[in-house]
């Protein structure tokens, strides 16, 4: 691997604020989507009552711990840590005109924190979550209301945070809302097609104010977006097959296309057609939307296939997507695909795309751990999986694409996002709680930890490529 990532990679993991904060309710935040749907994004959206308690109330408390996580990040050599702003700490309603001044507060005080080691944050703006208020007042991103609303909380940390954050991203996983339109979009699970392009057009007219935003108040900032990096392969080499592919990679590309190049793709037209669905889309959006972002980000856990043959997707059942199985693959214990070459694979699609600098801003492998007698975690089947896809965007810098860091998913345990489990970890950092809420919190350092140490302190030179 010798010299093969530059000097200045940006080395790191990645978090969100609902999946480790806790403190749903604590210094003015107000209720967000994500705290009701306490079994997690696919989960049924549930009223919360006085006095009844979800996982991520409390999550890994990192609302109150965080100076000791900042600390063991530091220990491991990161340069970057991503994580989100919970919006509706800022604005607890989401309509508000002026801010919650001890939302703003927490956010300085945990960038002051990470600055103290040279950690950089990444920011997400929304990462699964929106505040609730806004769902239940405007039907979430199904209003025009919401791009505004938006773009005031956007220009708010925009402002507050310019000296403290240079690398911001605008929608997590923005191709999700096709899958859970409630996380994404703030919309019911059985909303129309129609209506879903229609909520997800609104959030990328404000993705593109956002954008815009960010360059004219953030000094050298950058701003990306955040596309969930689903890349299929055909089940067979039919025709019928290799076009049924393209198609489905087009659902999560369209979003890339949009962002990336400022306009609606050709494409899109006639999928509209097909399927009845009517988008509204103003001058002024089109104007809006050439506001283009800087970089693209996006998650990588696993590969899939697509088909011509509707029985074949009888099969599918288990992944996180509508995705047939690769028979050349194994899976985890969630049954998420493990293709390390497709992540080599992805950064080349998406570089020979869009020719803009890349970002892994989610990769892991989400497993059950042990705490042996002794207390140590020997998690090597995660050293594995993390290796080889490191070696694989080591190669991919090699064919002469353009990334900018790499954050690993997760390098603390936290909540999951699809089920809302504990037991399913990611961390180089275990933390002592199971999925029913017990345990002490304590943080403890898996093998794992000291494995990412070495990665960024030889810069990458330590993998080890295998036979
Ligand atoms: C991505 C999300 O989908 O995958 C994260 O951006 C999430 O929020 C991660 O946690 C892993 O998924 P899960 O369900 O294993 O937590």
């Amino acid at each position: 691997m010798n010299g093969k990532f530059p000097h200045d990679f940006l080395w790191g993991g990645a978090v969100a604020a609902n999946q480790v904060e806790g403190a749903y309710l604590t210094d003015g935040k107000g209720l967000s989507t994500s705290d009701l749907q306490p079994q997690g994004i696919f989960g049924a959206i549930t009223p919360r009552h006085e006095g009844d308690s979800g996982i991520k109330d409390l999550a890994i408390d990192f609302y109150h711990r965080y100076p000791q996580d900042i600390a063991l990040f530091a220990e491991m050599g990161f340069k970057c840590l991503r994580t989100s702003i919970a919006w509706a700490r800022i604005f607890p309603q989401g309509d508000e005109e002026t801010p919650n001044e001890a939302g703003l507060a927490f956010y300085d005080r945990l960038f002051d924190e990470m600055a103290k080691y040279g950690i950089q944050p990444l920011i997400t703006l929304s990462h699964y979550e929106m505040p609730y208020g806004l769902t239940q007042k405007y039907g979430g991103w199904g209003s025009r209301a919401t791009i505004g609303f938006f773009e005031r909380y956007a220009r708010t940390v925009f402002e507050r945070y310019k000296h403290k954050v240079k690398h911001w991203l605008t929608f997590n996983e923005i191709n999700m809302s096709l899958h859970a339109p409630f996380t994404g979009v703030g919309l019911p699970a059985d909303s129309d097609k129609s209506a879903i392009y229609q909520a997800i057009h609104h959030q990328l007219v404000a993705s593109a104010r956002a954008v815009k935003a960010c360059h004219e108040i953030v000094p050298q900032g950058k701003i990306g977006n955040m596309l969930l990096g689903g890349i299929l392969y055909p089940l067979s080499c039919k025709p019928e097959d290799l076009l049924e592919t393209q198609r489905q990679n087009r659902d999560w590309l369209f979003f890339g296309d949009v962002q990336a190049r400022g306009y609606y793709p050709a494409y899109m037209q006639r999928f509209f057609r097909e399927n009845g669905i009517q988008v509204a889309i103003t001058e002024e959006d089109r104007q809006t939307l050439r506001e283009t972002i800087d970089f693209i980000s996006f998650s990588y856990y696993m590969s899939g296939c697509a088909t011509a043959d509707p029985e074949q997707y009888e099969t599918a059942r288990g992944n996180i997507l509508d995705m047939v199985p690769n028979p050349h693959l194994a899976s985890s214990e969630w049954g998420w695909q493990i293709d390390p070459i497709g992540l080599r694979y992805l950064l080349n699609v998406l570089y020979d795309r869009y020719q803009k600098p890349l970002f892994i801003v989610e990769n892991g492998l989400g497993a059950k751990d042990r705490v042996e007698a002794d207390g140590s975690i020997n998690d090597d089947y995660r050293i594995n999986y993390l290796n080889d896809h490191l070696v694989q965007v080591a190669e991919a810098i090699d064919d002469g694409v353009e990334v900018m860091g790499y954050t690993s998913w997760g390098p603390i345990d936290l909540v999951s996002a699809s089920k809302a489990e504990m037991s399913k970890r990611y961390g180089f950092i275990y933390v002592d709680r199971d999925d029913a809420g017990n345990g002490s919190l304590e943080r403890r350092r898996k093998n794992s930890f000291y494995w990412y140490r070495d990665v960024i302190h030889s810069n990458g030179n330590s993998l080890k490529q295998k036979g």
